[in-house]
């Protein structure tokens, strides 16, 4: 990584912040809307209020992958609009707490509007680095996260803080972009394509590595389709690179993928 991390954290901060200001405020169309979504089962985009439109920025279904069960406290990494913490409320009920962090102010501003129109009093909102996560230790149940890691300057650190929060025989359970082979040269250095979810991402062994360094046990990747529209949509908006006109899209195609992620740390 030759970026400066405080760099990727501006450049991130203001990309979500940009599109978050041009979605709908609520209920309207907007292109990444949960009634056009198709990372998430049927039922589960029933339990949100008919006609509700909360964004999404995500890329698999970490809501799933969880196995949320009542009363069980969660921490979202990276929680966008609220979607997901919005879903996991649903399931671990009156009983339960969902905590979201996000470093971008207005996905909070967002998130915490969209809490209130649901009426949900379980979710709660903190503006935050998911290196430095305003959360106590020992104190969640599950974390989850979607899209939100290959962001990170410093995916170490976030792992490391993850394990921290985390109860012994807490279960990460994260959607997330990783890749097969190296991103050509000039993709990395392009921080519109950091923005973009593709050029933060790393391998899969690398990935795996940063967990078992913080401690995670019961490491298991498993690769989800991720079709050429979704990397174009990721790679739409790149300016700040002339040589990346020339790159063949193919390479990139081949290269990154979604993945289902989950791990444990240890009883
Ligand atoms: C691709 S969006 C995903 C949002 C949400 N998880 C979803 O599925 O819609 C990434 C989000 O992560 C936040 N983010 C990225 N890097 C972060 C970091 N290092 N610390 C805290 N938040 C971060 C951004 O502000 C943005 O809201």
């Amino acid at each position: 990584m030759t970026q400066n991390p405080d760099t990727i954290h501006e450049t991130v901060r203001e990309h979500y912040a940009e599109r978050i200001k041009k979605s709908a405020s609520c209920c309207g169309p907007d292109s990444s809307s949960t009634s056009e979504s198709n990372l998430y089962p049927v039922d589960l985009l029933a339990s949100l209020p008919e006609g509700e439109s909360v964004v999404s920025y995500g890329c698999g279904d970490p809501i799933t992958l969880a196995s949320l069960q009542p009363g069980q406290t969660v921490l979202d990494l990276g929680s966008g609009a609220g979607l997901d913490c919005f879903f996991a409320a649903k399931k671990v009920g009156a009983a339960g707490h969902v905590i979201g962090v996000d470093m971008t102010p207005e996905m909070i501003d967002r998130a915490r509007s969209s809490a209130k129109r649901l009426n949900l009093d379980n979710v709660e909102f903190r503006q935050g680095y998911l290196e430095e996560l305003p959360v106590d230790a020992n104190s969640v149940d599950v974390i989850i996260s979607n899209c939100v890691i290959n962001l990170s300057p410093d995916k170490a650190r976030v792992f490391s803080e993850a394990f921290r929060v985390l109860k012994s025989g807490g279960k990460l359970a994260v959607s997330d972009i990783i890749t097969d082979g190296p991103l050509p040269e000039a993709i990395k250095k392009s921080l519109s394509a950091w923005a973009g979810c593709v050029a933060g991402a790393v391998e899969a062994n690398e990935y795996v590595g940063m967990m078992k360094a913080a401690g995670f046990t019961d490491i298991s990747i498993t690769p989800v389709f991720f079709d050429k529209e979704d990397v174009d949509s990721a790679l739409a908006d790149m300016k700040d690179t002339i040589e990346l006109k020339t790159i063949a899209r193919d390479d990139i195609y081949k290269a990154v993928y979604s993945a289902k992620i989950t791990a444990y740390k240890p009883s």
